[in-house]
């Protein structure tokens, strides 16, 4: 059984058949329109969210399923001191799939390895969103037509930003894709996202423009501030406007996972670059194929998810990781390519 937490638990070859699948849904949807009837996805989110969560539900009945929805989890049992593992287990007994969103860096692994059913991650703390990345692919290549050889500006909080995380390992593994990284000194990419991939970094988005074949623009994450007065000082760091944009080449494709703050003038949204709201279109297409594929699988299969790390003794210490919550959660570590041995949860370095 397979459960989905960063974007690398798919080959190349099988994002390409996400995407075929897609496209292959919004060319015919009346053929998939029953297609997981009897099924249920709870949706369990313990973060705000719009987008994901409504995408999820509604791929989910355009596929002939039902959902049920903690759109508040932190209102659940959580907030008696329930596990987020009891929480999977349970939640198990009564779905299919889950979709989970959470503040913690690894939850979503943890509720991968409890649950019976799969888990898909919709974002853990800082982390990843792999199915944001999925509708971001979905875009770029119906944009683009691929991914070789792309040249992808990323813009403003290039360290907490989990959707521009997952973005880099998706793209890291198509052929000559150059990133440029766009950020404040303090909001750069943290080190390991940097290891294996050709990137620069810069501070000026005027500069970073001419180049650029995507922008991917994000908001400064105001939640994962510990000091509000460091947010209140980078919040407005980076703001697209048509003059700005008027830089840019003229297929220059501007992404955005959103919700924007002040990042993207309304003034860009009529620009034909724009391309934001077609990604959230994409999101729930491309959620669709994902629940089907997930669904399918697991009619075939019924493995459990791996546990994978090795058991040290020395505790995570990333404060935003599951790790410090979960009492009875053991810390594991694996090597990673960069030769550093990091938390298998929320992929920090082992000090
Ligand atoms: N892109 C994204 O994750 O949006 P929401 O927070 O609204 O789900």
């Amino acid at each position: 059984m397979r459960s989905v937490i960063d974007i690398l638990d798919y080959s190349v070859d099988e994002l390409e058949v996400l995407m075929d699948l897609a496209e292959d849904m919004i060319a015919y949807p009346d053929k998939y329109a029953h297609s997981c009837a009897g099924k249920k996805l709870a949706t369990l989110f313990f973060e705000p969210s719009t987008r994901t969560r409504m995408s999820f539900e509604a791929a989910m009945y355009e596929l002939g399923g039902s959902v049920i929805t903690m759109e508040d989890a932190g209102n659940s049992s959580a907030a008696k001191g329930e596990s987020v593992s009891d929480t999977a287990k349970t939640v198990s007994c009564y779905v299919d799939l889950i979709a989970m969103r959470h503040p913690k860096e690894g939850a979503a692994q943890v509720a991968s390895e409890a649950a019976s059913v799969p888990v898909i991650n919709a974002g853990d703390g800082g982390h990843c969103h792999p199915t944001q990345t999925l509708a971001d692919l979905l875009t770029i290549r119906r944009e683009m037509g691929g991914f070789d050889g792309l040249t992808v500006g990323l813009c403003g909080d290039l360290y907490y930003g989990r959707t521009v995380h997952s973005l880099i390992h998706a793209l890291s593994r198509y052929k000559n894709v150059k990133f440029v990284a766009i950020s404040p000194l303090e909001l750069r990419l943290p080190d390991y996202m940097k290891s294996g991939i050709d990137v620069t970094e810069t501070a000026s988005l005027e500069d970073a423009l001419p180049s650029l074949d995507i922008l991917y623009m994000t908001r400064i994450q105001r939640e994962r501030f510990d000091d509000p007065k460091e947010y209140e000082r980078l919040k407005d760091s980076y703001m697209l406007t048509p003059d700005k944009l008027s830089l840019a080449k003229s297929d220059c494709s501007v992404l955005h996972p959103l919700p924007r703050v002040n990042e993207i003038s309304v003034k860009v949204d009529d620009d034909p670059r724009a391309c934001y709201f077609k990604q959230v279109l994409n999101g729930k297409y491309m959620r669709m194929a994902l629940i089907y594929t997930l669904l399918d699988e697991a009619r075939r299969s019924s493995v459990k998810a791996e546990k994978v790390g090795i058991v040290t003794g020395q505790p995570c210490r990333n404060p935003r990781c599951i790790c410090s919550v979960e009492q009875e959660l053991e810390a594991r570590f694996r090597i990673t390519l960069d030769g550093v041995s990091r938390c298998v949860f929320c992929d920090s370095a082992a000090r």
